[in-house]
């Protein structure tokens, strides 16, 4: 399946259709759900207007709790800075109880960097159904905002919703990665901007919206507490650096559903720091699989467990879903299952690879590593370009607990007789169970001695409270 690549002519399409049924239909889904999100004792004419009644005039609207960025100076023709006006929308939207952030469709609207902070009064709506774009040239970002473009700060109860589109103009700064641009460029920024950030907030819903062509990540969530992510787009090219989809870092209580990911690098990524996160219903690729990690890198602490990652279809990635990890890190990675997953044309569709090492290949095998444990796969079908699994455990502190339990993984049209089509595991003990294709799979892992049973030099406690419990 190809994910919806959102080219400027797509765009101009959904422009088209969302002029053409916004004005009946869309304005009054945003204001049934403002109106729920209201206070009581606030008195707004939208909730007096009796059922069976027309529908409110959409824009200019005389509602006072929803903010149009035009009505704060937008100009929205892709070229003037709007920059301001979206920052006076926040902040007026952000004072009211169930302020409303809008965004009009068919228009696109250029915002530099900006951060749009809370804490806000009640809960707060950001509708977008127009397209904002960043700055296109790289050398005019601000160079102290080259940590991302949008950057939702301390807020809580926050949601980002629309059929409209955040595209973060990134192909220059992927160019920025070859060598002769490098030589042309005096200027090379030292990072690169995520698009869109939570930062320090809670219970924040990013639903609907397209994100796509990010300098780097896409979406990403940190120091963060209760997010829901449901039926967004992301998309860039396979071959755009770095660009992950959505990205977590000490974050809790994540559900990722219905959406669709293709970008050049992870599609998520779990990073340290994040538990009780649930992601189903993804299609994902291209782009490098579901990733944990890499975790523990210049011997850091990283904890990330109750991850839960099922009904998802990958297609033509570097790796399905995978674990990394470097040498000499420290911490726990527990408790994370795999389930119901479709893979067509993956590189290596289950990987855990303690060795890893970034781009280069000088790191040192280290005594000390990250423990992982409790790591569950089932019902893992379809085709690989690579090797079918790939467990790769440290020397000194091996992967427990590992389950593998109906894997069918058939190598794809094409691929070369001579290529490694076994399943290789190192140091890793847990179970089986059948069906296991190729059979290889069933005599991978090392048992354990009796029932549970490991070599007490085996066992993390100390590792384990390094994490919190
Ligand atoms: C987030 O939402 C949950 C469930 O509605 C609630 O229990 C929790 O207190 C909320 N957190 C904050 C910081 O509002
Ligand atoms: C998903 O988002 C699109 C807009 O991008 C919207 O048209 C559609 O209704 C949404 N689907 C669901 C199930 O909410
Ligand atoms: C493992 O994670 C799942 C999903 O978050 C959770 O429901 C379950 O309680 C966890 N199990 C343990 C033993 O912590
Ligand atoms: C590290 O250990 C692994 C597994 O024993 C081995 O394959 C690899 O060659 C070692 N790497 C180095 C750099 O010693």
């Amino acid at each position: 399946m190809k994910t919806i690549k959102c080219s400027p002519l797509l765009a101009m399409l959904l422009g088209f259709i969302i002029v053409a049924v916004a004005i009946s239909t869309i304005s009054v889904e945003g204001r049934n759900h403002h109106v729920k999100n209201i206070k009581p004792k606030h008195h707004r004419h939208s909730k007096n207007i009796p059922t069976g009644s027309p529908a409110p005039a959409p824009y200019p609207s005389t509602d006072e709790a929803i903010f149009d960025i035009r009505s704060f100076g937008a100009k929205g023709d892709g070229v003037s800075d709007d920059s301001e006006a979206l920052v006076g929308a926040w902040k007026a939207a952000c004072k009211v109880a169930g302020g409303k952030v809008e965004i009009p469709a068919g228009k696109e609207f250029m915002v530099k960097p900006v951060t749009l902070q809370g804490p806000c009064k009640e809960e707060t709506l950001v509708q977008i159904e127009g397209t904002l774009v960043a700055l296109e040239k790289v050398g005019s970002w601000p160079k102290s905002s080259l940590f991302q473009w949008l950057n939702f700060k301390l807020v809580s109860h926050v949601t980002i919703q629309g059929s409209g589109t955040l595209d973060g103009r990134g192909s220059n700064w992927w160019n920025l990665d070859t060598y002769q641009t490098q030589k042309k460029n005096k200027y090379i920024p030292p990072m690169k901007p995520t698009a869109l950030r939570f930062y320090r907030s809670d219970n924040v819903t990013v639903r609907d919206i397209s994100i796509v062509n990010s300098p780097l990540c896409h979406l990403k969530f940190d120091n963060s507490d209760g997010v829901k992510v449901n039926n967004i787009t992301i998309s860039s090219p396979a071959n755009s650096p770095n660009t992950d989809g959505i990205h977590l870092q000490n974050t809790r209580n994540v559900e990722i559903q219905h959406s669709n990911i293709a970008c050049g690098d992870d599609c998520v990524s779990i990073q340290t720091g994040s538990s009780n996160v649930h992601i189903h219903h993804i299609n994902c690729g291209p782009g490098h699989g579901i990733s944990i990690g890499g975790l523990g890198k210049d011997k850091s602490v990283a904890c990330v467990s109750d991850i839960v990652v099922e009904d998802i279809y990958i297609q033509n990635t570097l790796a399905g879903v995978r674990i990394k990890t470097w040498q000499g890190g420290l911490g726990v990675v527990k408790n994370l299952t795999f389930s119901n997953i479709q893979v067509t044309d993956v590189q290596i569709p289950i990987e855990i690879n303690q060795y890893y090492c970034g781009k280069s290949n000088k790191c040192k095998n280290q005594t000390r590593a990250v423990s992982i444990s409790g790591i569950k796969y089932s019902n893992i079908v379809g085709s690989f370009t690579v090797h079918p699994v790939r467990i790769e455990c440290s020397n000194n502190v091996p992967c427990m607990d590992v389950e593998l339990m109906d894997i069918r993984l058939k190598p794809s049209r094409g691929l070369q007789t001579h290529q490694q089509q076994q399943a290789l595991c190192w140091n890793s003990y847990g179970k089986t169970q059948e069906p296991l294709v190729p059979s290889s799979i069933g005599y991978c892992l090392k048992k354990s001695k009796t029932g549970g049973y490991y070599p007490k030099s085996f066992i993390t406690s100390s590792h384990d409270k390094t994490c919190p419990s």
